[in-house]
């Protein structure tokens, strides 16, 4: 690989995930992780195989559905963890093994309650191990950014002397600075006597700002893999933003001296996916992705723009794929037509079934709205409900009425494994009151987290994308529902959360859990 080349990892399906709430579905993941390989992206890490049979599940799922990304599973210095990574991705073309353990004297001794040598020898013993199981493994020195230099060289020259071939500091809590992190960088690189046996990783948290300026400053200093998310989702403040890195080192390409195999036209669309899946929106100030992006409010940079793009604008909206929300599709358009769009925006279906229910529901909507867009399509599929989520709750009618001056009501028919019951509630909207007729008759006992509306396109016809964030016995589950109806949309959303919460989806956290 050349000097120059800037690997892409994306883990917005591992660390994303661990955004409290945005947790993801098999079928979910596979369609991101789509998007991701059409993106051109390096390497997808799409999940922590020991976590939970669903994780596992889902990154066999995206190991087998992915073709051109090297697929990656994160496993700690354990001999379980790393089994089970190296069986979760043994359908891909190209597989990597992410081992990890805290070297950080405050991790060391109250986390792991193990001496730094007691550390080293396990970090040695469980990348041979990985690698007698996969020639790709990569190991990162947990909370590295504040290990000590002299750890950090013994530990580096050990891992990549027994098979390691990528080595990753993360800076886990955020704390590091541009400069002091780059520097970090440069005298590792040049001091660790194999450092050329390996790419040096950067996995940057945005607990002060600063996880892209971090990446972007290890980049300077020899880094060649950055490890990033879509939106920058991620734990806690989340994690390094791909859009934000990618389009930093192309646009800025005289500053940077490298060049990825990113295609940024499917920024956006990603983008937008993500966001509808895991029901965290994109704030509109976001650079590259936020609604407002290219948006010129003043009248002086309008006429700017309008007499010559480049006074105003470092990018083109089109190059980041904020053209692909155009109009695609109308009530006329067919069954083939349809899928071939769908196709291209990532989305494909296991079954016959799966896509006649998406071309229902792209009909029903047709005939509601004009004018369909990609963003339309996107929400239609999130909507559905993923076929891996089984459904215990079904509504199957509903009505909702407000007057002024009385309070909104709500009756509805609830279908719980093949038995239907009916009730009624008044609430202080209709979503209250819809929420309540629901609860009254299954009674979850959940604590709703996150109510939120957004309209997927402009216009008073758009679809309303509900999510719902339920908690119950420290599980958190995303419903998500669309309709042009946003009480219907909000029902849906309701009862998805439900279901998930039904199918009882409790992870272990790779950080959480001592080895
Ligand atoms: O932030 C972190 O340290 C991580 C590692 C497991 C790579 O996510
Ligand atoms: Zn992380």
């Amino acid at each position: 690989m050349s000097k120059n080349r800037l690997v892409i990892f994306d883990t917005t399906l591992r660390d994303g995930e661990q955004s409290p709430g945005a947790s993801m579905t098999r079928d979910e993941k596979v369609r991101i992780a789509k998007m991701l390989e059409k993106m051109k992206v390096d390497v997808i890490e799409a999940g922590f195989a020991i976590a939970s049979p669903g994780d596992f599940e889902s990154i066999r799922a995206v190991a087998e559905a992915v073709k051109d990304s090297t697929i990656c599973s994160l496993a700690r210095a354990v001999e379980g963890d790393i089994e089970r990574a190296a069986a979760a991705i043994k359908p891909a073309n190209s597989g990597r093994i992410h081992t990890f353990i805290a070297t950080s004297p405050i991790h060391m001794q109250y986390k792991l309650m193990m001496e730094p040598d007691q550390v080293l020898e396990r970090a040695v013993k469980m990348v041979k191990m990985a690698r007698n199981l996969c020639d790709d493994v990569e190991f990162s020195l947990e909370d590295g950014s504040r290990s000590e230099y002299e750890f950090q060289c013994r530990i580096i020259e050990a891992v990549i002397n027994a098979g390691a071939s990528t080595i990753n500091i993360p800076d886990t809590v955020g704390y590091g600075e541009p400069l002091e992190y780059g520097a970090m960088f440069k005298r590792l690189i040049e001091n660790v006597p194999n450092a050329d046996k390996a790419i040096f990783s950067t996995h940057c948290h945005n607990d002060l700002g600063l996880a892209v300026a971090n990446s972007l400053s290890a980049v300077m200093n020899g880094v060649r893999q950055v490890e990033c998310t879509i939106n920058g989702l991620g734990e806690r403040a989340g994690n390094a933003s791909l859009e934000e890195v990618v389009m930093a080192v192309k646009t800025r390409s005289d500053v940077f001296p490298v060049t990825t195999s990113i295609e940024p036209v499917h920024i956006v669309p990603t983008s937008r996916l993500v966001s509808s899946i895991t029901g965290f929106p994109v704030q509109p100030n976001k650079a590259i992705v936020g609604a407002n992006a290219f948006a010129h409010e003043s009248g002086i940079h309008q006429d700017g723009v309008l007499k010559h793009r480049e006074t105003y604008e470092i990018m083109s909206a089109e190059t980041v794929g904020w053209a692909a929300n155009k109009l695609v599709l109308g009530k006329h358009s067919g069954r083939a037509a349809v899928k071939a769009r769908f196709e291209e925006l990532g989305i494909t279906f296991e079954s016959q079934d799966a896509l006649n229910e998406a071309f229902v529901g792209f009909k029903e909507l047709a005939d509601k709205k004009h004018e369909i867009f990609d963003e339309d399509l996107q929400a239609l599929v999130s909507g559905v409900s993923a076929a891996d989520t089984p459904i215990k709750y079904d509504c199957t009618e509903l009505e909702a009425t407000s007057k002024t001056g009385a309070k909104p009501q709500a009756s509805l028919t609830l279908v719980i494994d093949g038995q239907a019951q009916t009730t009624a509630a008044d609430g202080d909207g209709l979503v209250d009151a819809a929420y309540k007729a629901i609860e009254k008759i299954v009674n979850s006992g959940s604590e709703l987290k996150l109510y939120l509306v957004s309209a997927v396109t402009e216009g008073t016809d758009s679809l309303g994308e509900v999510t719902v964030r339920l908690e119950k016995d420290n599980v958190i589950v995303n419903g998500s529902g669309t309709d042009t109806d946003i009480v219907v949309a909000s029902v849906k959303a309701y009862l998805n959360a439900l279901n998930l919460l039904e199918a009882g989806i409790l992870k272990a956290h790779p950080q959480k859990e001592g080895v």
